[in-house]
């Protein structure tokens, strides 16, 4: 198994009336070809900045990103039109994200016109898609409002495969959908990995989501990692507080292992020109003077379990 991304200490910093925003400071990461590497966090912690950011739809502000062992931190023209057809972005919302004045057919056929597909050729691959994807022939000549929300979603899958690509990121792909329709997604998802050989980076903040679809998952507070690890071990053995305390608001069916919801306090940290220190230490019940001057790097605790926490031996 080979690595396909690679991501070193990137960070992108928006500059904003108030300061410097670090929206997604000094993450690294990397993502084997055909898994899945889950991002959570709470609203506003920079996930689909980093999304957007690893697949060069906002330009990094430092460090470097590696796809197919090749440094495409600073792409010239020429290679960021190549790598547009391998790396996609599936969004939350299909209805803003498709063209209303499209009907499918012209919706998902539109990559392949721009990358210079004869008309009757990308038909063809579209409807092709369109049947790797379960949307009926029939609805070719719909627009996107005459259709349910599953359907939309199909759609904007079928669009960002219909160029072939490797790398997709699925920035909340079915949190606007009801959850019988969650499941029938998340499926064909799983399918089309297998069946594409793809990878994915897939954010959301549904923490049962990210537990089915994840082979890895990262964990980020306030544009910061705070923890990475395999989905199995992140679960049975979550060892940030930030972690602990976002797992411990899972509802489990386990009666032998209840858990104690843990409630966070406290002042949010702000990331606009921050200061030193964990961001997390102004709502951690463990934080010590250290934790609020020193901002504590990720570390490697065994086998891929990365923690960024000064505090660990004492976290219960
Ligand atoms: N273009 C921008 N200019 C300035 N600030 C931005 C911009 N885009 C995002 N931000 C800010 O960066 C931070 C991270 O935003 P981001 O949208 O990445 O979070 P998120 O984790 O995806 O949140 P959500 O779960 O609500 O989608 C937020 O404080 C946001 O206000
Ligand atoms: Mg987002």
């Amino acid at each position: 198994m080979s690595t396909l991304v690679e991501v070193k200490n990137l960070k992108k910093y928006f500059t904003t009336p108030r300061g410097l925003l670090h929206a997604v400071d000094d993450i690294s990461f990397s993502i084997e070809e055909g898994k899945t590497l889950g991002v959570v966090g709470e609203s506003g912690c920079g996930k689909s900045t980093l999304g957007r950011t690893v697949i060069h739809l906002l330009e990094p502000t430092d460090g470097q990103i590696f796809f197919e062992g090749e440094d495409i931190s600073k792409p010239s023209k020429q290679k960021l039109r190549e790598l547009r057809k391998k790396m996609q972005f599936i969004f939350q919302d299909p209805y803003s994200s498709l063209n209303a004045r499209m009907n499918t057919m012209e919706i998902i056929m539109e990559p392949l016109l721009i990358n210079g597909m004869k008309k009757d050729k990308a038909q063809e691959a579209a409807r092709n898609i369109m049947d790797v994807v379960g949307v009926a022939r029939r609805l070719e000549g719909v627009y996107p409002h005459e259709l349910d929300g599953g359907r939309r979603q199909r759609i904007g899958i079928a669009r960002s495969l219909v160029l072939n690509p490797k790398f997709i990121i699925c920035d909340e792909p079915v949190s606007a959908l009801d959850v019988s329709i969650q499941a029938q997604i998340l499926n064909l998802m799983q399918d089309l990995q297998e069946q594409m050989n793809l990878t994915y980076i897939f954010i959301t903040h549904d923490l049962s989501v990210v537990k089915y679809i994840s082979d890895n998952i990262l964990v980020m507070y306030l544009g910061n990692m705070v923890e990475f690890a395999n989905t199995k071990e992140l679960f049975r053995n979550p060892l940030h507080p930030y972690t602990k305390a976002l797992l411990s608001a899972v509802p489990t069916v386990d009666i032998d292992a209840p858990r104690k919801r843990i409630l966070l306090e406290g002042e949010i940290f702000s990331p606009i020109n921050p200061k030193p220190g964990c961001r997390f230490a102004s709502r951690c019940r463990f934080a010590s003077e250290k934790c609020r001057s020193e901002q504590p790097a990720a570390k490697d605790v065994g086998g891929g379990h990365f923690v960024a926490c000064h505090n660990l031996e004492n976290v219960k």
